[in-house]
């Protein structure tokens, strides 16, 4: 008996308690329903709720699903629309800007002795292979990037509303697709190139005189020089990462990643990518038609000696040191910090 009793207590507690419970709301509905009389469809204060990002009921089971608006969503949006394409769309003309005025003004850099015909291997098939999957990958993934960010203002008024939604849907296929490819390639090669890029104390040197491209004269420097190390370690590793990891969250947003985390990863993916392409400009150019035989070394593997001296002295010796045709004796070091 007793225990019937005790039970009944505890039930009537709790229906008390679960009655207060759901009190704070009845202002609220009870001033709906008013206006509903009142001022039938003015929803106002709903949309105010809504709109401040407030979680309302949904019978639907699932995550975020009581958010009908994400206030962060405005956020990201402004920011997007706002600085990241402005600042971000500048950053990339100004670096296209100064390398074509550099390159105009100054020309290549050409080599100061004559080719002596020996060859020196500078990349194994592996490097190149590795390197040429991430250029072929990068290029397309940046050309397809930036049509998603400058797309619609730039693209769209030169090729029509059609062609654009046509390239538009081909890009993010692209880019769906070359974005692991590019991680793949990224995996390979940073074990590959990372011991090369450590940096030495006569790359604070060649930093200093800007590598020679202000007077055209030659740096001595290791296998990579300091401009080199620094694409390596800020570009390939630093923006490699941010890409390729906001990216696959992206790609797979069937993690139970909330919109938040999305919009999140999203501006660090734009930003990562961005910087990347603005790095990768200065890349490109230095492999291409900056300087005489440069290409040719990533192309064919193999540079000739000439070219190896003027470029990568120390790097020259220990290539030449490997083949057993080490410094002739008593050829003084080049400089101090030549090791
Ligand atoms: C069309 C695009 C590209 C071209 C034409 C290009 C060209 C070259 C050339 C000619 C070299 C050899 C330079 C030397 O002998 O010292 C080189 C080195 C290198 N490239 Fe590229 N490249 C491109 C894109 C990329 C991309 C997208 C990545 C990485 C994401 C990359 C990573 C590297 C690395 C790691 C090296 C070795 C030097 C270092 O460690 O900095 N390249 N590239």
């Amino acid at each position: 008996m007793r225990a019937a009793v005790a039970f009944l207590l505890a039930l009537l507690v709790c229906g008390a308690a679960a009655a207060q419970g759901s009190q704070p709301d009845e202002p609220r509905v009870k001033a709906q329903q008013e206006r509903e009389i009142t001022q039938p469809l003015n929803n106002a204060p709903v949309w105010r709720q809504i709109r401040g990002g407030e979680p309302g009921y949904i019978a639907m089971p699932g995550q975020e699903y009581g958010q009908a608006i994400m206030a962060s969503g405005e956020t990201w949006r402004e920011f997007r629309n706002g600085p990241l394409t402005v600042w971000g769309g500048w950053l990339i003309v100004l670096v296209a800007l100064a390398i074509l005025a550099y390159y105009f003004s100054k020309g290549q850099m050409k080599l100061h002795e004559p080719l002596t015909g020996r060859d020196l291997e500078r990349f194994s098939v592996l490097e190149r292979g590795t390197h040429w999957v991430a250029a072929a990958s990068f290029v397309i993934l940046a050309l397809t990037g930036l049509t998603f960010l400058f797309g619609k203002h730039l693209l769209m008024p030169l090729i029509g509303h059609l062609a654009f939604s046509w390239w538009a849907t081909a890009a993010k296929a692209l880019h769906n697709t070359f974005g692991p490819i590019f991680i793949l390639s990224l995996l390979l090669m940073i074990p590959l190139y990372a011991k090369d890029n450590l940096w030495r104390p006569y790359d604070w040197m060649w930093l200093r005189r800007l590598g020679g491209f202000a007077d055209h004269k030659d740096v001595p420097s290791g296998r990579y020089n300091a401009g080199e190390k620094i694409w390596f370690w800020l570009g390939v590793m630093l923006a490699g990462i941010v890409v390729s990891v906001s990216g696959l969250v992206l790609l797979f947003p069937n993690f139970g990643q909330q919109r938040e985390t999305i919009q999140l990863f999203h501006a660090a993916h734009t930003i990562a990518a961005v910087g990347f392409i603005a790095i990768g400009l200065g890349h490109i150019y230095l492999g291409t038609i900056a300087m005489q035989g440069a290409y040719a070394a990533m192309r064919l593997g193999k540079v000739d000696e000439t070219w190896a001296k003027e470029h990568h002295l120390y790097w020259y010796h220990e290539a030449k040191a490997r083949r057993g045709e080490a410094r002739p004796r008593g050829q003084p070091a080049q400089s101090r910090s030549e090791p």
